[in-house]
């Protein structure tokens, strides 16, 4: 790739955004009272989850005595104890306990970094610098919404792969008939709508009405209908599909986990309105769309690339790399520059929700 440039240069931007990190359920059953610790990595920062007392916390995954990693430890007491000298940490990050000398005054610089830390749609989010607060969990129209009658957050996968091209994957509309010909699409459509998009919100919001006769050609599980987009930056994306076979809502919620710049986790949650169904049913569905796209997707670089080729249907990905492009660059002039380019609405479709 010697001719490519990369688009994104700074990708420290993406430190004031919330992203999760794990499950309720994965932190709960990690551990005997499901307090954690909980190990994870987001941005190439290891971080630790545990819930200390009655705060869910996220620390920085170091000992400050001797760097051993605070997650392989225990939560004794509502303080996180270092596995190495038994140093024990509270919620805030200081230090309170040194056992091998407790008369000792302990050292001020014995704290780790404690980072925001949330539980939103059972999962657990985490954002790394909270010095602008400008930003809020993503939204997702099906969470406490009685309309849906099943809310499904299966478990997180990952893929050897960048949350962006993962974020692309799922909005890119000209790979349907090829990866999923008789799955999610019939592969007689391939040529795709091209759609307005607007940014509102901080969401990048578009509409796609698929072929309603492709539904002949593909299996029950499908869900076919008209999609509706909403795309917090920089890796959420709210699918409302209005489904054509029962005229009743169906949500693919989808947010990926930049652990770094090559590794993805990605989490979701599915629901609709079909009391009878088990959870495996769509779950299954989608581990069969997903297994389709995966090999795929890990095939390209994980980095976006300033020279690929783009065309006129490549253009909810073009937009969506120029405002990633811009809220990077925006970053790096400052905190208004970012709030400006995050919460300034661009409305191409005329109608402004
Ligand atoms: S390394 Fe943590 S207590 Fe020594
Ligand atoms: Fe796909």
């Amino acid at each position: 790739m010697a001719d490519l440039k990369p688009l994104i240069r700074d990708r420290t931007y993406l430190k004031h955004f919330w992203h999760p990190v794990c499950t309720l359920k994965q932190l709960e059953q990690n551990s005997p009272e499901g307090n954690g610790p909980f190990a994870a990595t987001l941005l190439d920062e290891d971080i630790v989850i545990a819930r200390l007392g009655d705060e869910l916390v996220a620390l920085r995954d170091q000992c400050a005595h001797r760097l051993a990693k605070l997650s392989v430890g225990l939560v004794v007491g509502g303080k996180l104890q270092c596995p190495y000298h038994g140093w024990q940490y509270e919620a805030e990050g200081n230090c309170v306990h040194i056992p091998a000398c407790p008369d000792e005054k302990i050292p001020a610089r014995a704290v780790t970094e404690k980072y925001d830390c949330a539980v939103k749609y059972n999962l657990v989010w985490v954002r790394l610098d909270r010095s602008w607060d400008c930003t809020e969990i993503p939204y997702c129209s099906a969470w406490e919404n009685p309309e849906y009658k099943r809310v499904i957050v299966p478990d997180p996968y990952s893929w050897d792969s960048s949350a962006e091209r993962r974020w692309e994957n799922f909005t890119d509309f000209s790979h349907f008939a090829f990866v999923h010909p008789g799955t999610l699409y019939d592969p007689a459509y391939k040529e795709p709508e091209i759609v307005d998009i607007d940014r509102e919100g901080g969401e990048l919001r578009f509409k796609l009405e698929p072929g309603r006769e492709m539904i002949d050609n593909l299996p029950p599980d499908s869900p076919l209908g008209s999609f509706s987009y909403r795309a917090a930056m920089p890796y959420t994306i709210n699918l409302e599909i209005h489904l054509y076979q029962n005229d009743k809502p169906f949500l693919l919620w989808t947010t990926s986990s930049p652990v770094s710049e090559n590794i993805c986790r990605n989490f979701m949650v599915i629901a609709h309105t079909d009391t009878d169904a088990p959870d495996d049913q769509p779950v299954g569905f989608q581990k069969i769309v997903l297994a389709e796209d995966q090999p795929v997707i890990e095939s390209q670089p994980g980095s976006l690339y300033i020279g690929e080729i783009s065309l006129p249907t490549d253009k909810i990905s073009n937009q969506y790399r120029r405002w990633l492009r811009e809220l990077s660059e925006a970053a790096v002039s400052g905190e208004e520059a970012f709030r400006k380019s995050l919460q300034t609405d661009v409305i191409e479709s005329g109608e402004s929700s």
